[in-house]
């Protein structure tokens, strides 16, 4: 983990910012840990100077907010909740807010400065943020997380704004979420306000394409991967989650002609050696509200080994920490193309690299989302809104581009595409954080 030809100053400087280069399991599986490394890393790689080493290893801002919201049964509780800034040096922090029970400052630290590496990689003008709220949204009902979404959005009201931090969907919210944000920001402001946030109904300043367009950079960067590896077509996919990333990674795919052989979930899992009909399993999702008992495929009782079962590309897009020390062995993948935030673990991708797999890192492969929003949020500022078409293909571009930029940088530095999108970004947010200045 520590690179071989580390200097002395170096080693010292690692030890006052707090580096730890050995990794227990409990912190393999802190996100902001994985990430810190991962950064310092590629910070050493760029010869990053002291300065901007802290500046940029840091959070900008950090806030911990506690919701009273009255719940169905009359009951009051009280929600925490968080929004992290990680940058603001490129433009408006960016970033999801995720509802689920295992939430934590340390996560939404990771997501944010996720957010802001991400953003640098496919070079458009945000910054990094993330929210996220302790709390099961699947047990409460649609009035609890209104009055819970609303009153976080008041919370946060000095902190976000379309030049200032602009929230989106994440795992566990969708458009209806925004939509209240949208609605109770704007309530404050006295104007309607769309720029706000971004994710929303398409008939409330939402954008064409944003939905499927996580999806659809998923797709555009295993196209990119399979040309460079020189794959045959209808390549062997395994898709892990099939949440609005996951299907909408297969979905896609599948349109292109890869054979997705199999869709792991919680509970269990599906595979079809001649490939699954994802357009009838998402129709069959829709109707069932799960995919198991999904007619003419085998029913696999355990994803986490389907998983590891051989095929080209594996897309995880469920959540982090899926690929660790303890199964990266067993993975048998040729591309990894990672939908989920974090969801390879620091040993897990020296593991990877040992066996050669080419991995397509978080920060470039689920850019596709960000990128939409981005447009999103042009088209709510300018108040005319593109075709779907128009959108599409500029996303394709970006994506293509953004693959390239990468992969470029990985073969001049001779890292990994991991740590190659995490210099190109770093460089990026460096050269304007110095441009700015210092104020002080
Ligand atoms: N929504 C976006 O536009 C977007 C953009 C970029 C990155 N992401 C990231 O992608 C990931 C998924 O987000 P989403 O919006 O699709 O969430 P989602 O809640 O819609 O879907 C997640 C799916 O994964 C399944 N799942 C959870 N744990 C699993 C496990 N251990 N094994 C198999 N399946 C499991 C869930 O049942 C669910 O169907 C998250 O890491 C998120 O941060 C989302």
């Amino acid at each position: 983990m520590i690179p071989a030809t580390e200097s002395k100053e170096a080693t010292e400087r690692r030890k006052t910012i707090g580096f730890k280069p050995v990794v227990s399991i409990e912190d393999e599986l802190n996100p902001r840990l994985a990430q810190e490394a991962r950064f310092d890393y590629a910070a050493h790689k760029l010869n990053l100077d002291d300065g901007m080493w802290k500046v940029l290893r840091q959070p900008t801002r950090e806030l911990i907010v506690h919701i009273p919201v009255q719940m169905d049964d009359g009951r009051i509780e009280v929600f925490t909740g968080y929004r992290v800034q990680h940058s603001i040096a490129r433009g408006p922090g960016k970033g999801g807010v995720r509802y689920a029970p295992d939430v934590s400052l340390d996560e939404v630290r990771a997501l944010a400065s996720w957010m802001t590496w991400k953003c640098a990689v496919v070079d458009i003008p945000f910054g990094g943020a993330k929210g996220g709220v302790i709390c099961d949204p699947h047990s409460m009902s649609q009035g609890e997380l209104e009055r819970m979404t609303r009153r976080y959005t008041a919370e946060l009201m000095e902190f976000i704004g379309p030049e200032k931090d602009v929230p989106a969907p994440d795992v566990g919210t969708n458009e209806q979420t925004m939509a209240w944000m949208m609605d109770t920001y704007s309530m404050h402001q006295r104007q309607t306000v769309t720029s706000v946030v971004t994710g929303k109904p398409i008939n409330i300043g939402g954008s064409r394409g944003r939905l499927e367009a996580t999806g659809r950079g998923i797709a555009v960067v295993c196209d990119q991967a399979v040309q460079k590896l020189g794959l045959n077509p209808g390549a062997r996919v395994i898709v892990q989650g099939f949440g609005n990333v996951g299907s909408g990674a297969a979905h896609q795919l599948h349109a292109r002609g890869y054979r997705i052989v199999g869709v792991a979930e919680v509970g269990g899992g599906l595979w079809r050696e001649e490939g699954l009909d994802i357009p009838a399993l998402l129709n069959y999702k829709a109707k069932s509200k799960s995919i198991h008992g999904f007619p003419g495929a085998e029913l696999v009782s355990d994803s986490s080994v389907l998983i590891t079962r051989e095929c080209e590309i594996l897309v995880p897009a469920a959540t982090e920490n899926v690929i660790t020390s303890r199964n990266a062995a067993a993975l048998q993948c040729r591309i990894l193309c990672e939908g989920a935030n974090g969801p390879t673990t620091l040993p897990a991708d020296e593991i990877l690299a040992a066996k050669g797999t080419f991995v397509i890192p978080d920060i470039l492969a689920n850019a596709g989302g960000v990128t939409a929003s981005y447009f999103e949020w042009v088209q709510d500022r300018m108040g005319y809104f593109w075709t779907e078409e128009e959108v599409n293909q500029r996303l394709d571009r970006i994506m293509a581009s953004s693959f390239a930029d990468v992969i470029a940088y990985a073969e001049t530095h001779s890292v990994n595409n991991r740590i190659a999108a995490y210099m190109l970004a770093i460089d990026r947010v460096a050269y304007t954080t110095r441009q700015r200045g210092m104020y002080a």
